[in-house]
Order: structure tokens, then C-alpha cells, then sequence
């Protein structure tokens, strides 16, 4: 196998997240039998949502007293793990989602992956797991799509959806923070996550099963707290929705979130309303850029509760005129229906494919993603 040593300067110990005199060093093995042009092209010409993968991936070794060790970009294949390894029974893992956008000269952009890295070092805090300095998560997504970059679809609403991870690796059976841990990044050639697009979806009220509570894992992107939305998410599915929504674990009133997408109600006024971060919720990067983008625009934004009872009163009164979800892979998408077992209702007056206010910040959000719009922000890194 070719290796070839590429320079970088980082920290390996975790408690230096930027600026560490400890340096670690990347090494590329190329793929011995990359995916020929032919095949990648038609894989990635209409690729779905997380079904197509690259030729590559990241992988960086934490050993206890040793650090953060073993950077390399490599051939994706298949994990070996022993069946005693941690993370198979006690669930110590947490990932991210990010997208890299072609631009309109042919190089490639990431959107605000800094805020991804933060949050990713929050998450291993919640999971009692090293943390990956944030200047380490920066460097390994932008090397896979350095090395990846052809995978990156060209057609309208494609990109390259980054999925960086971390298992608990030790194998050990005792219930304790791991010792070991391996951190991870795969990509994959995306279309839209929704197969009806911009279209408004319908979502599940979750009866009986809540997502998070005060105290919980809640705010922190852990593979267990999609695992525990999974029967609610499959019930949606059932009834003929795309998505659950869920209710607080105290009340079972308030609004919280979908199963993957945060949420935002549009009223007549041109407000929006979003529920808080308190805890139980996850601080989506799309939410927080929606905030800015939407205040900018010189809307009003409150971060505030709202029931479920308030929603389904305001819509029929036409004082919520739209609702749409946001996160990552679902970029921005009405809302259009509401359902549980006692019936159905349609999510905004402005009616069940969104309204101007979501077609507006949807447009203004894509443009700067895609870099056809000015960045105030500062949140493009370009990659190439
Ligand atoms: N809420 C949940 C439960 C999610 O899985 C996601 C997606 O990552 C979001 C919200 C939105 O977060 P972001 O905008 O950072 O992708
Ligand atoms: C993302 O948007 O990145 C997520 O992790 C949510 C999931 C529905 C793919």
C-alpha cells in the first residue's frame, strides 16, 4: 500500500482542544481500487440519502494516556471488533452530520463545520468520552473531501453529507467511560433526504414514547437517542407519516422536536417562534442559522414553548400561517399535516406546502450554502 505523510500540526491530548505543542500526522492510504468514474458518476447522478458512499474514510485512534494517535485517510472497509467492545452494550457513541456543497467554480464548501466540531466535543463531555480537539474534527472532514471530492454531486440539492463518529472501543464488559475510544468519518453522495423534496411532509404526535428528559442525553447527538425514537418514528411511518414530532417527557404538552429535525412555527405577524435549549432538545446548527438569517431579515425570533394544544388552535384560527423542520439533511422543509390517533390537521393556515416566509429562508440559507449568496457569517470553509 502507497502511503504518502502529510504534515499537520494538532494536539493529541484532549484537553487541548486548539493550540497543543503535540502534533499529529496524518497519513494517506489511497484506495487500492477506487470506484471507476463510470460507476461513481451513475451512483452519485441520483443517490438518495445515505445509501451511496465514497472510496474513503478517516480513522484516529484514543488510547488512555497516550491520546488521540494513528490519523489516516484509508480505504473504507469493514470494522473488526471484538464482541466484548463497549460500545455493543453500553452505547457509548456520538456523530455529527454536516454537508460539503460544490460551489459555483467547480471547488467544494463546507457549512459552518466549526460549530459541528463544538458540538461534537459536547457531546463526548455528556458521554463521558475523550473529546476530539476541535482543530482534529476540522482536519479530518476537510481531508475526506479533499480525497472524496469527485463524490460530491454537481445536480441541483445534491451534496456531500459527512458523517463523523466516535465509539467506545475498549473491550471490557465492566460498566465504566471506556478506555479506548476510535473516531471515525465516512461521507455519502446525497440527494434530498425526503423522496417529496420541498414538498410538505406530515408528522406523528408520539403518544407514548418521549425523546429526551431534563438531565438526559437530550441536547447530545448519541446513537441512543435515535435508537430510543425508532419505535415512535416506525409507528409515524405506520400511519402514514414522514417524521414524528415530540411532546416533553413532563407535560406532554409542549412541542419539542422531530425525531431528526428541529422546529419553527411562522405566525401571521411574520414572527417565529422555535422551542428553547433546555436541555432536551438538540442544538441544531440549521436552527441556530435560521435565527441569525431570520433576524437579519428583520423578523421577530423567540425562543420559547408551545404547545400542542396552541398549535392546533392557532392554525384553525389562521394566526400560525407555517411550520417547517430543519436540520442538516433536511435542509428546510414545510410542514404540512399533523396527525395522531384522534385525527388530523393541517399545520399552518398558509396550507400543507409552507408559505412565503419558509420559501424565503429556505432560498436565503441554500444560497449561502451553496456560495451564490454572500456570507456574512463568516460560515463557508472553503475546502478547495
Ligand atoms: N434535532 C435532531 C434530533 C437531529 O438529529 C438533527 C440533525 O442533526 C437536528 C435537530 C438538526 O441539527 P443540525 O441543524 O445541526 O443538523
Ligand atoms: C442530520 O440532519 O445530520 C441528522 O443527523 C438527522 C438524520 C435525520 C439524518
Amino acid at each position: 500500500m502507497i502511503r504518502v505523510s502529510l504534515v499537520s500540526l494538532f494536539p493529541s491530548t484532549k484537553d487541548m482542544p486548539m493550540d497543543g505543542h503535540d502534533s499529529i500526522r496524518f497519513d494517506l492510504q489511497p484506495h487500492p481500487a477506487p470506484t471507476a468514474a463510470d460507476a461513481r458518476a451513475a451512483l452519485v447522478a441520483n443517490p438518495g440519502f445515505g445509501r451511496v458512499f465514497t472510496d474513503h474514510m478517516v480513522v484516529i485512534d484514543y488510547t488512555e494516556g497516550q491520546g488521540w494517535h494513528d490519523a489516516r485517510v484509508t480505504a473504507r472497509a469493514p470494522l473488526t471488533l471484538d464482541p466484548a467492545c463497549a460500545v455493543l452494550h453500553y452505547a457509548q457513541e456520538i456523530f455529527e452530520g454536516l454537508k460539503a456543497y460544490r460551489t459555483p467554480t467547480g471547488g467544494a464548501a463546507m457549512f459552518r463545520p466549526d460549530a459541528n466540531a463544538r458540538r461534537f466535543y459536547k457531546s463526548a463531555e455528556r458521554m463521558a468520552m475523550a473529546p476530539l480537539p476541535e482543530a482534529l474534527f476540522l482536519e479530518s472532514v476537510r481531508r475526506l473531501v479533499q480525497v472524496d471530492r469527485d463524490w460530491i454531486p454537481s445536480a441541483e440539492g445534491g451534496s456531500l453529507y459527512l458523517r463523523p463518529f466516535m465509539i467506545a472501543n475498549e473491550t471490557f464488559l465492566g460498566v465504566k467511560p471506556s478506555a479506548q475510544y476510535l473516531y471515525m468519518v465516512i461521507a455519502s453522495s446525497v440527494g434530498s433526504y425526503f423522496k417529496g423534496g420541498a414538498d410538505g411532509v406530515t408528522v406523528w404526535v408520539s403518544q407514548n414514547d418521549t425523546r429526551a428528559a431534563s438531565g438526559g442525553t437530550g441536547a447530545a447527538k448519541c446513537g441512543g437517542n435515535y435508537a430510543a425514537s425508532l419505535r415512535a418514528q416506525a409507528e409515524a411511518v405506520r400511519n402514514g407519516c414522514d417524521q414524528v414530532v415530540f411532546l416533553d417527557a413532563v407535560e406532554r404538552r409542549r412541542v419539542e422536536e422531530l425525531g431528526g429535525m428541529n422546529v419553527f412555527f411562522v405566525f401571521q405577524d411574520g414572527s417565529l417562534l422555535t422551542p428553547p435549549l433546555d436541555g432536551t432538545i438538540l442544538p441544531g446548527i440549521t436552527r441556530d442559522s435560521i435565527i441569525t438569517l431570520a433576524r437579519d431579515a428583520g423578523l421577530a425570533v423567540r425562543e420559547a414553548h408551545y404547545t400542542l394544544d396552541e398549535w392546533r388552535a392557532d392554525a384553525a384560527s389562521g394566526k400560525l400561517q407555517e411550520v417547517f423542520a430543519c436540520g442538516t439533511a433536511a435542509v428546510i422543509t414545510p410542514i404540512g399535516r399533523i396527525r395522531n390517533p384522534e385525527g388530523e390537521f393541517v399545520a399552518g393556515a398558509a396550507g400543507t406546502a409552507g408559505g412565503p416566509v419558509t420559501q424565503r429562508l429556505r432560498k436565503t440559507l441554500v444560497d449561502i450554502q451553496r456560495g451564490t449568496a454572500p456570507d456574512p457569517h463568516g460560515w463557508v470553509h472553503t475546502v478547495f
